[in-house]
């Protein structure tokens, strides 16, 4: 059994090299696939080199590995690009998602991702997210007829308590708020509102609409689909990875940030900031200063992990982001499912450790019958259902979160229906 790894665009052409070791890399990757990597200065650096640090670690670890194409799942396996030998483990995927995954997860019995991947998608539900956010809430209905909503199932807690948007806006008036869309993740910008003292809860539906326009109508009626949340000073802004429900590593949230800033193996968290994400500014306190900060969030984001643990114990893989609020406490941010979240400078020696240990423990799972003769070379009856054909057809990049690729929250819809147990 095997590594599956899915480079971001061609694993032959990398980006610009930003130091030796970058150079040092692609020349790693090169002698194990057996084909010289060249440069292209089209490539963009982040997408190509954040799955490429994933790669190098199952490669150190000495793990049988297949480099597969941008196909579905299963013609992918069978005509793998290049295969690197090693040691037989678990089946794990590693490297880009791609929209039609969730379709094809049902025919492999993989260690990782996790089988509740997905499910930190409704991390809304969680009553610790909303002991820890740190800012007022409120989850509100997507307008419309209820009935026209889809079937959703509350997957964590008792229920989702949920109002009309302008009674959940309302609530939190004045002040400003951000309404997110939280189910399905990704479908919506973070969208802001200044709410003065006279708002009041039957304006707030029409501003929604002037923003948004026909998009509701997609989602007409979904319950506790929007989390209204007073807007509040958020720096430090810090992704932390928990696997197994535990910590492995977090890293800054700083977009130009790759493992390759902080290839120590025992670095847990790089004390290292942005102060507001994106501003470019970088906290230049003391380097001890920045350390306290550092363990202060880590010591947080265990306390956290360890608290999600005992609310939604099947909860033990996923993407956790913190930030301090403007007294320098922690807060969390939303989470995240682990196998579409970009790495930052995270460790990923660490957490390649962690995936595999995670990938060998983990109960097998019921695969669907398939005949591999079927699925070797480029053409062949995929004979997807007809849901099948229109996602594959309609979703068929994926992006990151954190990331600013075009977002397709209707993938991530039909990812939670038909990956989630
Ligand atoms: N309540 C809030 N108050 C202030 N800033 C917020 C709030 N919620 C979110 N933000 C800011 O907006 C950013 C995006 O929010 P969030 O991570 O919840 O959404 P997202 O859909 O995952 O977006 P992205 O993919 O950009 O992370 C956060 O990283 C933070 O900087
Ligand atoms: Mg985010």
């Amino acid at each position: 059994m095997t590594v599956f790894f899915r480079p971001c665009g061609d694993i032959l052409k990398a980006p610009a090299p930003r130091t030796d070791l970058d150079r040092h890399l692609y020349t790693v990757i090169s002698e194990h696939i057996g084909v010289e990597i060249t440069v292209d200065a089209g490539v963009d650096y982040e997408d190509w080199v954040e799955p490429v640090c994933m790669l190098e670690q199952a490669i150190h670890l000495g793990l049988e590995i297949k480099v597969l194409p941008a196909a579905h799942l299963r013609r992918a396996v069978m005509n793998p690009l290049y295969v690197i030998p090693g040691k037989a483990c678990r089946d794990i995927l590693i490297g880009r998602q791609q929209k039609s995954d969730p379709y094809e997860m049902p025919f492999f019995d993989l260690g990782w991702p996790a089988a509740c991947d997905s499910k930190a998608n409704h991390y809304a539900e969680l009553e610790t997210f909303h002991r820890h956010a740190g800012r007022k809430l409120a989850l509100a209905d997507m307008p419309g007829d209820r009935a026209a909503a889809g079937d959703r199932k509350v997957v964590f807690g008792q229920g989702l308590t949920s109002t009309a948007l302008g009674t959940a806006m309302a609530s939190l008036a004045p002040g400003d708020v951000i309404v997110k869309q939280v189910y399905p993740g990704k479908a919506l910008p973070l969208l802001t509102y200044t709410l003065d003292k006279d708002f009041d809860a039957s304006k707030g539906q029409g501003m929604f609409f002037e923003d948004v326009e026909f998009h509701f109508a997609r989602y007409e009626g979904d319950p506790a689909s929007l989390l209204v949340q007073e807007k509040v000073t958020m720096t430090h802004e810090t992704r932390f990875f928990v696997v197994g429900g535990k910590v492995i590593t977090g890293a800054a949230c700083i977009e130009s940030h790759t493992p390759m800033d902080d290839i120590h193996w025992d670095t847990t968290l790089p004390p290292v900031w942005e102060i507001t994400r994106n501003s470019g500014e970088m906290d230049t306190r003391d380097r001890m200063d920045r350390k306290r900060t550092a363990l202060k969030m880590w010591q947080y984001a265990w306390q956290v992990a360890e608290e999600i643990a005992r609310e939604a114990p099947g909860l033990d893989a996923y993407v956790l982001d913190v930030a301090l609020d403007a007294q320098g406490e922690p807060l969390v941010i939303e989470l995240n499912p682990v196998a579409s979240s970009g790495l930052y400078a995270n460790n990923t020696i660490l957490l390649m450790d962690a995936i595999v240990a995670y990938a060998e423990n983990a109960p097998h799972r019921e695969v669907e019958s398939w005949n591999p003769d079927d699925f070797v070379g480029d053409e062949g009856p995929m004979s997807p259902t007809p849901i099948q054909a229109f996602a594959l057809s309609t979703f068929d990049t994926c992006s990151l979160d954190g990331e600013d690729d075009e977002i397709a929250g209707a993938g991530n819809l039909i990812s939670d229906d038909l990956f989630e147990d």
